[in-house]
């Protein structure tokens, strides 16, 4: 398929891949039974999901009754800390909404949250969430890896300290599947959202542990093992089983290629006057670049590099249209003159040297044109 524009704004979404569609498609017209029936095609359907999950939890070492399926990673995230049952929960202050706006909305009922701060790169220690457990603690919940920054937090060494205090651990992966090798071992939760690995959007998954005391999440019919009502969407089912598939076999040979890209991106962008790039520059996502231009407006950056055929991302999409400063360059003290100028590219695998030269010429122009008439 010829490129309409150049994308690179892969942690936003990324397009279904052949693959996963061809696997999706004979499950909306031909293989259409509701998979909760006792007939023939109802089996078919069954079975569908059944292989789906299979797949997931092969892929991520879990087993077949661990996965949930949910209608993406916020779903995943609410229902992974309603396991707190009422009790503390330690999470970090650069965690995405779908985590930080259900911890505020939990605080309204009630509940005792701690947000653990992180340091200039985007990180928390393990010793970090060490300290801040103690008897009253249910969970902690730390992002795998931060969507706009990219920095990829020590989670086996905060699920070690979780399991050593008995406290439950969840993790939000879903920046983290396709681009870091992932396993559920000594994690209690996790989530994944289908539309960051080449799934359809609307779609993903909660691992909760064998015993985690998950609460209902829909009341209804006995799908998702009694804890989430609904029939099931199958043609996104099974395009999440293969896209998680691909994804979790392909991240080595991936990740070389995409963190090439993306250095060179790195340093073509930092030669521009007066940038910062944001978050560590070796422990973060391979396709992640997120940087800041001084005395520059990123939402007119954004607008003429979409006029230049370029797709990028002023922080998080979900936080676009906040006007608030972004969370997470607050977070680690990215002064205010550079906040305001943020771009984030994230690149994958379907991009090229030639797209990320483009890239580095058509950003250094805008930049300078916008400064140009800032001054004038
Ligand atoms: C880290 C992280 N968590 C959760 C979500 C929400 O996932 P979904 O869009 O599938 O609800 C996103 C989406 O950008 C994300 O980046």
């Amino acid at each position: 398929m010829e490129k309409k524009f150049i994308y690179a704004d892969y942690a936003a979404a990324s397009p279904v891949s052949d693959e996963v569609l061809k696997a999706m498609l004979p499950y909306f017209s031909e293989s259409f039974g509701n998979p909760s029936g006792v007939h023939s095609a109802s089996r078919e359907a069954a079975k569908a999901v059944a292989q789906a999950r299979r797949k997931i939890a092969a892929a991520i070492g879990a087993d077949y009754s661990e996965i949930y399926f949910t209608s993406g990673g916020t779903e995943a995230d609410n229902w992974a800390l309603s396991a707190a049952k009422g009790k503390k929960i330690v999470t970090t202050n650069v965690e995405h909404k779908a985590v930080l706006n259900c911890c505020k909305a939990l605080e309204k009922s009630g509940a005792e949250v701690t947000y653990l701060p992180v340091d200039g790169s985007g990180f928390v220690t393990a010793k970090q969430v060490d300290a801040a457990i103690d008897s009253s603690v249910g969970l902690v919940s730390v992002m795998y890896a931060n969507n706009e920054i990219g920095t990829v937090m020590p989670v086996e060494e905060i699920a070690e300290v979780c399991r050593k205090k008995g406290v439950l651990f969840h993790t939000d992966a879903v920046q983290a599947i396709g681009n870091l090798p992932v396993n559920v071992n000594g994690i209690d939760m996790l989530s994944c959202s289908g539309h960051k690995i080449g799934a359809p959007k609307g779609i993903g998954f909660l691992y909760a542990r064998k015993g985690t005391p998950l609460e209902s999440l829909i009341y209804g019919g006995n799908q998702e093992f009694g804890l989430r009502a609904g029939t099931e969407n199958v043609p996104a089912i099974v395009g999440l089983g293969e896209a998680v598939k691909l994804a979790c076999e392909g991240v080595h040979d991936n990740a070389e290629y995409v963190t090439r890209l993306r250095n060179k991106l790195i340093d073509g962008l930092l030669e521009i006057p007066d940038a910062r790039l944001n978050g560590s520059r070796e422990n973060r996502l391979c396709g992640n670049v997120n940087i800041s231009f001084a005395d520059v407006e990123s939402e007119a950056v954004l607008l003429m590099l979409d006029a230049a055929g370029i797709c990028a991302s002023g922080g998080s999409a979900c936080t676009t249209g906040d006007n608030e400063p972004s969370h997470v360059l607050t977070a680690i003290g990215v002064p205010a003159k550079y906040i305001s100028g943020t771009i984030r590219f994230t690149l994958s695998s379907r991009n090229t040297e030639d797209e990320v030269d483009y890239i580095i010429k058509k950003t250094a122009e805008i930049v300078e044109r916008l400064r140009r008439i800032r001054k004038a």
